[in-house]
């Protein structure tokens, strides 16, 4: 019988590990590796731009608040859900996302293309207390956004932090970037966001 006999391998808790961990390896390297150097999912697709600073400002409100524990931002390749969402979501729409919020809990609808559904004036009326424009929700209120302001003074330095790694900000869009945001409030700024989420393949 060779070392390598079924039998003996399923028996040997070691050379089990061992094979084991070599067929993961080989699995993963397969199966993952290329999508790090695949056009189709290292590109944006057209239309895809990276956050102004105010949506920028309104992404960092959205993770703050756990709006993900809910809401996926990933439209899955069925008639049911492109039925209900419009187009599937694509790879190339979320290279500038860091970190992506896909997900998968669905409490609430997913926003992959909420941009332009609801009105700005829905949102503040839906954020502020839910259930004033839809009486069954059970989503959780957000007043405080309204009154918050951005924290102007952190925006220059996060889109710094993204150009690093990839997000192709100019100097003077990150020079400007104070400006634009001081003042607002979060509410604006999220809103600002869900409003150009999935645009690009919105009507397709
Ligand atoms: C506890 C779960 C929960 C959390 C947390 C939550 N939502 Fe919701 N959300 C829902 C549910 C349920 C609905 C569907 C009923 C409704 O429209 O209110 C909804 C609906 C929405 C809609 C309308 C989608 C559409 O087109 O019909 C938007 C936009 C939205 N939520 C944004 C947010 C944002 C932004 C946050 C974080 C600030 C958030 N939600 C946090 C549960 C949640």
């Amino acid at each position: 019988m060779s070392i390598f006999s079924q039998e003996k391998t399923e028996s040997n808790v070691t050379l089990l590990i061992i094979f084991t961990t070599l067929a993961l390896i080989f699995g993963g390297l397969v199966e993952i590796l290329p999508l790090f150097f695949q056009k189709s999912t290292t590109q944006p697709i057209e239309g895809v731009k990276p956050y102004t600073p105010l949506q920028l400002a309104g992404r960092d409100v959205y993770q703050r608040e756990g709006c993900y524990n809910c809401h996926s931002q990933m439209i899955r390749p069925f008639r049911a859900e492109t039925l209900r969402y419009g187009h599937y979501s694509v790879a190339g729409e979320s290279v500038y996302d860091h970190p992506f919020q896909w997900g998968s809990k669905r409490t609430g609808p997913d926003l992959a293309r909420e941009g332009g559904r609801n009105s700005d004036d829905w949102h503040v009326k839906h954020l502020t207390n839910p259930r004033s424009v839809v009486p069954q929700s059970n989503m959780p209120a957000y007043p405080w956004l309204a009154t918050n302001k951005v924290d102007h003074t952190t925006i220059a330095a996060h889109m710094k932090g993204l150009r690093k790694v990839g997000v192709p900000y100019t100097d003077e869009q990150i020079a400007g970037a104070e400006a634009e945001v001081k003042g607002k409030t979060e509410m604006e700024a999220v809103i600002a966001y869900l409003q150009g989420l999935g645009l690009a393949l919105a009507n397709k």
